[in-house]
């Protein structure tokens, strides 16, 4: 039994040496432009999920979704977010296929998940991808604005859409598309 243990032991560790080995002699891809494969984005996006519903506190939205917060938040996503989420006119975003994960399109995929979930990821960022920490830059008030705005993309009230057609010349998606191709 203790030879069986101690077997099991060193094989771990020759897997773990084995592993960094192989990163430190350069063996391990590091190019930012390509796809990640099915099994690893399932992978990360389960264990980011999960990670996020452990740490982030149940809190409600403070910033009431009113047509100018709503407005704000629209403002602000536009400013800091659309170069790699993808803008209201709902195209592409440029830097769409240049980071590894790639960043989803938010406007056209917004996030189903309770807005606690999506404050923690704007204002904590995540690690080991291109998605910064926002808490340095935009104030908690600011970034429950933004929130509240892409928990809504496809329900906004009518003066808020129209102020998205007006901005954009495009109109806002209504749900007919589905959110989830992106997981
Ligand atoms: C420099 C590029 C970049 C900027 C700017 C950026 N993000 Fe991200 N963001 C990313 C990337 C890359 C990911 C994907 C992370 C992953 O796959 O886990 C991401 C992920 C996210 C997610 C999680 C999506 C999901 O499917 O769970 C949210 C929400 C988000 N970003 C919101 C924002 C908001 C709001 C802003 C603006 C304040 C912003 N991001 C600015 C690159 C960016």
């Amino acid at each position: 039994m203790r030879g069986f243990i101690l077997g099991i032991v060193i094989t771990i560790l020759v897997l773990l040496l084995g592993g960094l080995g192989l990163a430190l002699l350069g063996f391990l891809p590091t190019r930012a432009n390509s796809a990640p494969p099915e099994m690893e984005r399932h992978l990360a996006m389960s264990a980011l999920d999960n990670s996020v519903e452990r740490h982030a506190p149940r809190v409600n939205n403070p910033v009431p979704p009113t047509d100018e917060n709503l407005i704000e938040g629209l403002k602000i996503y536009t400013m800091n977010c659309a170069l790699c989420h993808g803008g209201i006119d709902r195209q592409p975003s440029t830097l769409e296929k240049s980071f590894y994960p790639p960043p989803p399109n938010l406007i056209l995929h917004p996030p189903d998940d309770a807005e606690w979930h999506v404050f923690y990821l704007i204002h904590n960022g995540v690690r080991y991808t291109g998605m910064p920490a926002w808490d340095k830059t935009l104030s908690e008030g600011d970034i429950w604005k933004l929130t509240a705005f892409l928990t809504r993309v496809e329900k906004l009230p009518p003066s808020v859409q129209d102020y998205w057609k007006k901005s954009s010349g495009a109109n806002p998606p209504t749900g007919s598309q589905g959110h989830d191709e992106h997981k």
